[in-house]
């Protein structure tokens, strides 16, 4: 039977403290399949993130503006229930290394429990950032390490007018 196309929205959630190239490569990826991509950023002051969340939105718009189809928001509470509100069907994930595959899975399995008509869909990294996560980045970057090639060109000023190392 002949289907009719229809508009797909995703939600790329995550802290994203900060955006490095790994993200930047599935948001790329994302807006080949999906015809909008919401990156939602999880406000979790509770964490004490590096950057606010101003901030990550910032640095995320100045990275994701040019694909076009890309829109960036803060978001707090269930994942579910912001993809809902926006009318999205579906929640993409990264998955960098099989490692990453058991916290994923759980995380979209209680999504699917608490919401069973969104589908999370799991995208794999460009391998040559497969080993890049916010947390490393921020740890070779205050050790005095290069991440050039780890994060956007913004980041990296970002980083530097932050914390001068
Ligand atoms: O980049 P991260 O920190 O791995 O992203 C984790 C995120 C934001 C996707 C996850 O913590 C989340 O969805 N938080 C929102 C609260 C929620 O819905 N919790 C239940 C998830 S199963």
């Amino acid at each position: 039977m002949k289907r009719m196309a229809r508009f797909t929205r995703a939600v790329y959630p995550g802290s994203f403290d900060p955006p490095t190239n790994g993200h930047l490569d599935l948001i790329t990826r994302g807006i080949k399949i999906f015809d909008e991509l919401i990156v939602a950023v999880l406000r979790n002051p509770d964490k004490g993130p590096l950057f606010s969340i101003e901030e990550r939105m910032e640095m995320l718009q100045e990275i994701a503006a040019p694909l076009g189809q890309v829109r960036v928001e803060a978001f707090d509470g269930l994942l579910v229930d912001y993809a809902t509100r926006h009318q999205a069907d579906v929640i993409l994930r990264g998955i960098r290394a099989i490692s990453d595959y058991e916290y994923e899975l759980q995380m979209a399995l209680m999504n699917r429990k608490l919401n069973p008509n969104l589908e999370t869909v799991f995208m794999a990294s460009a391998e040559s950032y497969s080993y890049i996560s916010s947390r490393l980045v921020k740890e070779v970057y205050l050790l005095g390490g290069d991440i050039k090639d780890l994060v956007p060109p913004v980041v990296q000023q970002r980083l530097k007018a932050k914390i001068p190392v």
